[in-house]
């Protein structure tokens, strides 16, 4: 990340996400599928830094920034548009995004990206709105982006942007599995689901979430949670991108607790009971799983947070 003083801006830190439960329902009339999810994000991090600008840009740099749009439909830079356009904001904003979270992996890192603008944003201008006020606009930006105000283990509903928090104690160890190929569209994974449902003739019910998983999140017991982790778009996902099944068998077979597909994929997260079964998995999948990218990190962490922000005058000033 650029450590440039610049006159004045604010710097936010935001995690990717992983789906521990992901019912979906019907397909709705707008085009969006009810869904009972359950939100958990995990500690790897993209930056976001707002500064003062005459025009609107974005830029992006980092480990995952290929392929990420530098235009108009910039999530990010839509997000800081959308707020400067709520509260009568007349300045132009400059983002500079620092991308880690996989792109098109199943993270959510297009949507953390939107709710790192909306804190940058909202700091930059000093707007004095709550994470709680920025959430309407956070759910018009897409589904995923009012859990990423936030962070933490939550419940969504709706389309997945009603949230309601999950008491979780203790930390959860996760291995992920990160594909170096091409990611995988939302959309498209979301209509191979539907595609599947039909052709198997089934009814769909309306999604509710699972009480295993919320008691097994209460005591932490890993074991529970690996075996209550569920995904319904995760035959979508390996039917669209098959070497996901070797993945998830590979993973299994080295001993991890639990395996799934993260929301759409292609990412795949594996749940291990300590920081050194983490570091076993990590070196089994790389010498013996399929290429991909392999990762460690624990969840659930902060959502988007300010961790610097340059004043005219002075200092830095450093948090969190
Ligand atoms: O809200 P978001 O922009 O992330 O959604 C991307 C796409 O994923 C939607 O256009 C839709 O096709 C699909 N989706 C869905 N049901 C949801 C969330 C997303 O069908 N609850």
């Amino acid at each position: 990340m650029s450590q440039a003083v610049e006159s004045r801006g604010v710097t936010v830190r935001v995690p990717g996400k992983i789906n521990l439960e992901l019912v979906v329902g019907p397909l709705r009339e707008d085009g969006f599928h009810e869904l009972a999810t359950v939100f958990h994000t995990v500690g790897i991090y993209d930056h976001v830094t707002a500064t003062p600008a005459a025009t609107w840009s974005v830029q992006v740099s980092g480990q995952t920034a290929e392929g990420v749009p530098t235009g108009a439909d910039n999530l990010a830079l839509k997000a800081a548009k959308s707020l400067a356009r709520r509260y009568g904001v007349e300045e132009a904003a400059a983002l500079s995004i620092d991308k880690n979270i996989p792109v098109a992996g199943g993270m959510a890192g297009g949507s953390a990206d939107a709710a790192a603008a909306l804190v940058a944003c909202e700091a930059l201008w000093e707007l004095q709105v709550s994470r709680d006020e920025l959430e309407p606009l956070a759910a018009r930006l897409g589904s995923d982006v009012p859990f990423l105000l936030h962070g933490g283990t939550a419940i969504g509903s709706g389309r997945g942007e009603r949230l309601a928090p999950v008491l979780a104690r203790g930390e959860l160890h996760w291995v992920l599995w990160v594909s170096t190929g091409s990611g995988l569209s939302t959309p498209e994974v979301y209509a191979e689901c539907d595609r599947l449902r039909e052709a198997a003739g089934e009814p769909v019910p309306d999604p509710a979430p699972s009480g295993e998983l919320i008691a097994a999140l209460r005591t932490m017991d890993t074991s529970a949670v690996g075996a209550a982790l569920r995904n319904d778009l995760q035959e979508a996902a390996c039917s669209l991108y098959p070497v996901l099944e070797d993945v998830l068998e590979a993973g299994t077979s080295l001993g991890a607790q639990g395996a799934i597909v993260s929301g759409s994929g292609p990412t795949v997260a594996f749940l291990v009971g300590t920081q050194a079964q983490a570091i076993d998995l990590s070196v089994g999948l790389a010498a013996r799983g399929p290429a991909g990218d392999i990762r460690r990190a624990t969840g659930p962490v902060a959502g988007a947070q300010v961790v610097q922000s340059v004043a005219p005058a002075g200092p830095p000033t450093f948090t969190g």
